[in-house]
């Protein structure tokens, strides 16, 4: 494993670092990461809760999951210091986009102004038919009434503004995504187990460009062979450490 200072003062060279997160950065506010143990998929079966073709066959399934997972967590998790730490890190210059797979907002919410969401964001539910946003609140109260909740405006079928397993990422945001790896010359990887592709190209593809790739995740991944820096431990504890030494060295 290789220390700190070693990834800030590669960090302090570069010109135009991306972070591309994961699960794990959402860990330490209290939302439950997708794999491993205590993984969100081994209490909830992603094929019937987050699969198109299920949503499509069976919406309450999704619905009464968001109404009694989704909804109340989201209503009560806030970003935690590794957020804010590279929102920091935005502020001393670095960082110039956040690539996610989170879908939780956490990152526009600790101040990041560059976040692309891979995988949506389940804060906006919209309708199918007439394409009418509606907020977590709002679909809340619809449900009280009715689940699957219909449109108020048309009476559509209403759906989350995130990317369930078998449908394709947004082209233009999975292009744009591609387009800030392959210019990027540092990306931080950060609480992913870049297992789920497309989004586990981001970092072979900032490699092939030439990127210096630091990996920073409480548990090994398939791509530590191809990184130049890996940091097994949280990522609570490590960004903010990181954000220390950056500011120490740049007043310096
Ligand atoms: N700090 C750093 N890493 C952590 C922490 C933490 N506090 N807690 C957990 N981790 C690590 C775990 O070891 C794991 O490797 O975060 C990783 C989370 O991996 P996943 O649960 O697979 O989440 P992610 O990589 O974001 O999944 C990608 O899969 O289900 C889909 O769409 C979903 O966006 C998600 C995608």
């Amino acid at each position: 494993m290789d220390d700190l200072e070693s990834v800030v003062s590669a960090i302090m060279k570069s010109r135009h670092l991306v972070a591309f997160t994961g699960a794990g950065i959402s860990a330490e506010s209290g939302i439950p990461t997708y794999r491993g143990k205590d993984g969100l998929w081994n209490k909830y079966d992603p094929n019937l809760y987050a699969n198109i073709n299920y949503f499509n066959q069976e919406p309450s399934y999704y619905w009464n999951f968001f109404r009694e997972v989704r909804y109340p967590l989201i209503k009560k998790v806030q970003p935690n210091q590794a957020h804010f730490a590279l929102t920091e890190i935005e502020k001393e210059g670095n960082l110039k986009t956040v690539i996610t797979q989170n879908i939780d907002g956490l990152h526009q919410e600790a101040g990041s102004s560059s976040v692309i969401e891979l995988h949506g964001t389940t804060r906006v539910i919209y309708c199918l038919n007439c394409s009418q946003e509606y907020s977590l609140d709002e679909v809340f109260y619809i449900l009280e009434k009715e689940i699957p909740p219909a449109c108020p405006e048309c009476k559509g079928r209403l759906r989350p503004a995130v990317v369930f397993f078998g449908e394709p990422l947004d082209p233009q945001i999975l292009n744009s995504a591609f387009k800030e790896a392959e210019t990027c010359d540092f990306l931080l990887a950060v609480g992913s187990s870049l297992v789920v592709h497309p989004a586990a190209d981001i970092p072979r593809i900032a490699k092939q460009g030439g990127a210096t790739l630091a990996i920073i995740n409480k548990e090994g991944t398939p791509l530590d062979y191809m990184a130049d820096y890996v940091i097994n431990e949280k990522a609570g504890k490590v960004l903010p450490r990181m954000v220390q030494s950056l500011k120490e060295n740049s007043s310096g």
